[in-house]
C-alpha cells in the first residue's frame, strides 16, 4: 500500500490522472492557495512512487521525481489510485512517458534520427498489486491520451517484467538492436519517412 499522511482522494476525481510540469492533476480546478497545496501533495506522491519504482528496478536513483517533472517540457506522468484503499486512498501505479529525439538503428542497421519519438520512461505498479491488470489499464489509458500505438513506442532500459508485459499484451517480442539504452520493436519504422 502506498498511502500518505493526507487524503489523496480530492486529487483523484477519477482513478487515473495525468500530471505534467505544472505538477497539478489535469482535472484540477482551484484558487492559488489550493493550487500550492495540490502541487506540494503531487510532488510528494510522485517522489514516493518514483522512489519505489527505482528500488524495485534496483536503480541507485529515481528516474521520476517531482523536481524533474517540473523541469521537463514534454513529459507526462500518469498515476493510478485506489480510492477505496485505507483511510485516505492509495496510489498504486505510475507511468511516465515523453518524447525524445533519438538516433536509432532500423531493421537494416541504418542509422536514423527520429524526432519526438514516443518513449516509455518509467513504469511501476506496487508489488502488492502487480499481475492484476493494473499496468495494462494505465498503459491503455496512456496510449489513448497520447494517441500512440505500442509498436511506435521506444522503451528506455526496460526491465524483464516490462519486456514480458509488452510481449504478453501487445505481441512486442522482436526487438531491433540499438547502441543506446532504448529498446524498439519490429514495426517501429514502418511508414516512417525515409531517413538520410
Ligand atoms: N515477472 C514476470 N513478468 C511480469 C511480472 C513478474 N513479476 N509482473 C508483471 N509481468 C508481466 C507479465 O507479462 C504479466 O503477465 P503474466 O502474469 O500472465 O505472466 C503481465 O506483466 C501482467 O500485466 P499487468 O497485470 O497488466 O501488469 P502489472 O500491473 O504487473 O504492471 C509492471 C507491469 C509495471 C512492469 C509491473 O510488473 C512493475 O511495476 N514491475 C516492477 C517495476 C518495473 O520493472 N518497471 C518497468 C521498468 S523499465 C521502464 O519503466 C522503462
Amino acid at each position: 500500500m502506498v498511502d500518505f499522511r493526507f487524503d489523496i482522494r480530492p486529487l483523484f476525481p477519477q482513478p487515473i490522472i495525468k500530471v505534467t510540469s505544472n505538477l497539478l492533476p489535469h482535472t484540477f480546478r482551484g484558487d492559488r492557495r489550493q493550487c500550492l497545496d495540490a502541487t506540494s501533495k503531487m510532488t510528494e506522491i510522485i517522489d514516493r512512487l518514483g522512489q519505489l519504482s527505482a528500488t524495485s528496478q534496483g536503480l541507485s536513483k529515481p528516474v521520476t521525481t517531482g523536481q524533474r517533472l517540473r523541469m521537463s517540457e514534454n513529459q507526462t506522468v500518469y498515476l493510478l489510485a485506489d480510492s477505496e484503499a485505507g483511510h485516505n486512498g492509495s496510489v498504486v501505479g505510475l507511468l511516465k512517458v515523453g518524447t525524445k529525439d533519438l538516433y536509432l538503428f532500423d531493421e537494416t542497421g541504418q542509422t536514423r534520427k527520429v524526432q519526438q519519438a514516443p518513449s516509455i520512461l518509467d513504469f511501476y505498479v506496487h508489488e502488492s498489486r502487480q499481475r492484476h491488470g493494473l499496468g495494462k489499464r494505465l498503459f491503455q489509458t496512456m496510449l489513448i491520451e497520447e494517441q500512440w500505438t505500442p509498436v511506435k513506442c521506444s522503451v528506455d532500459r526496460p526491465s524483464d517484467k516490462l519486456l514480458a508485459f509488452l510481449g504478453k499484451h501487445y505481441g512486442l517480442t522482436r526487438s531491433i538492436p540499438q547502441a543506446n539504452n532504448f529498446v524498439l520493436f519490429e514495426g517501429f519504422f514502418d511508414d516512417a519517412p525515409s531517413a538520410n
